[in-house]
């Protein structure tokens, strides 16, 4: 049995994370720790309040006593760190949310892991960090795909902010013994993902008849995993209790960005062309007026610095972890243009929280 602190559990990844250990490892403790910024949504956790294993403290990473209390009160021995400012287009606008708390954040987080685990050079916790496939900066049409061995070379304040964490993870395991695993993951999709990331964008846009902005000529290209399957991959890691490793984690599923809103469009028009309700439950969408979504994709100005093209090669997850994605890119978007379609009361209140970063 494992008392694990999930910081970061009212966002995207964390929540997917939170549901999938349960249903695994229902007798394990799990405390989310979250600081409820712009991008989490609590009412996520909604279906969890009420189980005796499950519990969450509204807390900040920067808040080194409150972290310890925490990790004392809940006798935590796992810790999986998904905390973290995660929006490239932000961290251009605002990065000094992403250095304290990418950076700052995690070193608090290490330092209280450090100072109630390592006893005589002996280390009693486990601490798995989430990442990035964006410390390793940008690749060519040509060029062999990421793998743990990979320079990194980040290219915007988010992933240089991540990437300054992952070393300093490896540092803590080096220098004062703590016990720790890494896994870089490339973009995730799914149920529960603020609406200001493309694929959320793109579906809630079109369901309100909005158009969907791509960044300039849309061929940029990123690897894309279910989020369910990143859930299973960092559990996979925690059960073969490694310590100092690596492992790169994607889906075997390029796909240029236009492309992947060509898919959300088609995955909303045959929804809609199967079931009569949507259309009356969301009568701005394109396909509740006799249009295709497809129409509704438009081209503005690229982002600063926009990395062309990301790729995993997952091979040692796949040989050391047994790791295979269970889902692949065209039913994966369609169960999550389906969750958005019929969870709308999730998602509504949000959208009034999203920043336009098209009109930059
Ligand atoms: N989304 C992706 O495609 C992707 C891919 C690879 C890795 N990652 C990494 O996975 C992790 C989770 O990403 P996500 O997409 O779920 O992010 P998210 O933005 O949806 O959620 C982040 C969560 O962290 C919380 N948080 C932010 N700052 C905090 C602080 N100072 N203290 C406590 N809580 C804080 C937020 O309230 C939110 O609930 C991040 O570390 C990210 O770098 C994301």
């Amino acid at each position: 049995m494992a008392n694990i602190l999930v910081t970061g559990g009212a966002g995207f990844i964390g929540a997917n994370y939170v549901f999938y250990h349960m249903k695994h490892h229902s007798e394990d403790l799990i405390v989310v720790y979250d600081a409820l910024t712009y991008a989490s949504n609590l009412k996520s956790l909604d279906s969890l309040q009420g189980n005796a294993n499950f519990c969450f403290v509204k807390g900040n990473i920067l808040d080194y006593d409150l972290l310890v209390e925490t990790m004392q009160k809940h006798k935590i021995d796992t810790i999986v760190h998904f905390a973290a400012e995660s929006h490239v287009d932000r961290s251009i606008k605002t990065p000094d949310a992403f250095i304290k708390t990418n950076i700052e954040g995690t070193y608090n987080l290490l330092k209280a892991a450090y100072a109630l685990w390592v006893r005589d050079g002996v280390c009693h916790g486990h601490f798995h960090h989430i990442s990035t496939d964006e410390v390793f900066g940008t690749l060519s049409l040509e060029d062999n795909a990421f793998n743990e061995n990979t320079p990194y070379k980040p290219n915007s304040p988010y992933s240089a902010s991540k990437a300054a964490s992952d070393h300093l993870v490896r540092a803590f395991v080096h220098t004062y013994n703590l016990e720790a695993t890494i896994t870089n993951c490339s973009n995730n999709y799914g149920p529960y993902q603020f609406p200001e990331k493309l694929i959320p964008l793109a579906i809630t846009n079109l369901l309100d008849g909005k158009k969907v902005p791509i960044y300039g000529d849309g061929k940029q290209i990123r690897d894309w995993l279910y989020v369910e399957d990143h859930a299973r991959a960092i559990d996979l890691v925690l059960q073969a209790k490694l310590n100092d490793k690596t492992f790169n984690i994607g889906g075997r599923a390029e796909k240029t960005n236009l492309e992947v809103v060509l898919a959300i469009c088609e995955s909303i028009d045959s929804l809609f062309a199967q079931n009569a309700a949507y259309k009356e439950q969301y009568p701005q969408a394109p396909c509740a007026n006799g249009k295709s979504c497809s129409e509704f994709i438009y081209h503005v100005q690229d982002r600063p610095g926009h990395d062309r093209r990301y790729a995993i090669d997952p091979s040692l997850s796949e040989k050391e972890l047994g790791f295979k994605p269970s889902l692949d890119f065209k039913k994966g978007i369609l169960t999550t243009v389906k969750w958005y379609l019929d969870n709308e009361s999730w998602w509504r209140d949000l959208k009034a929280r999203t920043i336009d970063f098209s009109s930059r």
